[in-house]
């Protein structure tokens, strides 16, 4: 049988939609290539399997109008693993849209493990809680309402945490101090992850002039300069175009 030849995708750039008002990120068109979709798309067809339950999340999310800015079903596989492989109990989640990522990551947790996650859309935080009873985790799941840097004080101060596993995924420009606040509930050995850390590249604009690249390259040096924490970054292609993930382990 002949080989197929292997076909090489036009680069395409797409201007992506864009959610309104805090989420920043600006207006620079994103390179998609076919082929990143079609590979994430193989990848999630083998490995992952239908769920109607995080399907739903999707659907209903769309309907209510929230953008379509969560994780991909392989990247939500992979904080679920995250949880399981530090058998987490207590996770924190910086930003929830419509509960998408919160579910994969509460499907994680150890018997008995609870989620906390902040999000300061009253919307979304809707669209979020009916989406966790659809999928039974109501009673593990609390959403907290509010800009995260009040209620982030507000978890420290009534002592909830630490938290083994945290995810940080809301605004951008914000994400150093949701990375102090984060070690701030943490304990040695927990874990915190930051999305969308590359930008299509943008990372590496020092002058840009883009609040989320510079709340990005604020997290980067504050990672650096930290001796209690250690970290790596790892670029991602595919249904979501170029970004990718920051992973902290607390010393
Ligand atoms: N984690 C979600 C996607 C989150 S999108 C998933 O992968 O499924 C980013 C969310 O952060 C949005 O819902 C937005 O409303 C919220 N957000 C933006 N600014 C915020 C703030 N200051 N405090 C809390 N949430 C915020
Ligand atoms: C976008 C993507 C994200 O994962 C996010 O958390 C916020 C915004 C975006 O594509 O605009
Ligand atoms: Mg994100």
């Amino acid at each position: 049988m002949k080989k197929p030849t292997p076909r090489r995708p036009k680069k395409k750039t797409e201007a992506r939609r864009r959610a309104p008002g805090s989420l920043g990120g600006g207006s620079t068109a994103r390179t998609v290539e076919p082929r990143w979709t079609e590979v994430d798309h193989y990848f999630s067809e083998n490995l992952l399997g239908n769920d109607p339950i995080l399907e739903a999340a999707l659907e209903s999310s769309t309907a209510a109008g929230l953008p379509a800015i969560a994780v991909s079903p392989n990247q939500g596989k992979l904080l679920q693993m995250l949880a399981q492989i530090i058998g987490a109990r207590s996770i924190l989640e910086i930003g929830t849209l419509g509960g998408y990522s919160t579910i994969w990551m509460a499907r994680g947790l150890h018997t008995g493990g609870r989620v906390i996650t902040l999000e300061v859309d009253a919307k979304h935080a809707d669209v979020a809680r009916k989406n966790f009873s659809r999928a039974r985790l109501d009673q593990i799941i609390e959403v907290w309402e509010g800009p995260a840097l009040d209620t982030l004080p507000r978890l420290f101060a009534e002592g909830r945490g630490p938290f083994d596993l945290i995810f940080i995924d809301a605004d951008k420009a914000n994400i150093p101090a949701y990375f102090d606040w984060s070690i701030n509930l943490s304990h040695p050995g927990s874990l915190i992850v930051v999305d969308n850390v590359v930008r299509d590249g943008e990372v590496i604009n020092a002058r840009s002039t883009d609040s989320s690249v510079q709340g990005v390259r604020q997290f980067v040096s504050k990672l650096a300069a930290d001796p209690r924490v250690t970290g790596t970054a790892i670029q991602c292609v595919g249904t979501k175009g170029y970004d990718g993930f920051a992973i902290v382990l607390v010393r």
